[in-house]
């Protein structure tokens, strides 16, 4: 992208919309009460608001390396609090993608410096689902399987967490695993079953009343 061209599709980007509301900059500067938090890769190919028909003011955004839900990572659990106990959200959506360059990253042994500890946590998935992985003879079903197994657990990283815990139990909000097939351009839901997840971990991982 020539950087140039940027600004001269921002300017475009404005008038279109000027033209169809005039107000349109104005009402968005009154604030943001986005319904759905969007956890999703930093992939260039995935984007996240083009995907799934999003307006400005529409979702709240978070994206990184195969859309990971570490606890330890402060700018993820940072934007988990604001967008569930602030802008109260109703939906929290975590989307991966097949051929994502993170997850295969992780079923190879390669060394990559700083990336190893953040690739770690896929390796963690694919321990926990060893035997339904290694089963899988063809390796791009296998890499495809993790990538779902993959956002499933990091479903359940984002159940661990109290401010989900307690608007679940205060006003029924919902998670959502999703897969992109950049192959097709379609979005899958995995239908994972959420109230279920949430009862088989709250035995070690409720929090609060
Ligand atoms: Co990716």
């Amino acid at each position: 992208m020539d950087i140039k061209q940027i600004f001269e599709n921002n300017r475009n980007w404005v008038n279109d919309k000027l033209n169809k509301d005039p107000n349109y900059f104005n009402e968005l500067s009154e604030g943001q009460s986005p319904q759905l938090l969007y956890i999703g890769c930093s992939d260039s190919r995935v984007t996240a608001e083009e995907l799934i028909g999003a307006n400005p003011g529409d979702a709240f955004v978070h994206r990184n390396i195969a859309n990971m839900v570490s606890n330890l990572d402060l700018s993820a659990m940072s934007v988990i609090n604001y967008a569930v106990a602030q802008l109260k959200v109703k939906h929290i959506v975590v989307c991966g993608h097949y051929y994502c360059g993170g997850v295969k990253a992780a079923m190879q042994s390669q060394d990559l410096g700083i990336l190893n500890p953040w690739l770690r946590g896929i390796r963690d998935v694919y321990r926990i689902h060893r035997t339904e992985l290694n089963a899988i003879e063809n390796e791009e079903e296998k890499y495809k399987r993790l990538v779902e197994l993959n956002v499933q657990e990091q479903c359940i990283n984002v159940l661990k967490t109290a401010e989900v815990q307690l608007a679940y139990r205060s006003r029924g909000i919902s998670v959502h695993g999703w897969v992109f097939d950049i192959h097709s351009g379609r979005l899958i839901d995995l239908e994972i079953d959420f109230a279920k997840k949430l009862e088989g971990i709250s035995e070690i991982y409720r929090l609060g009343e």
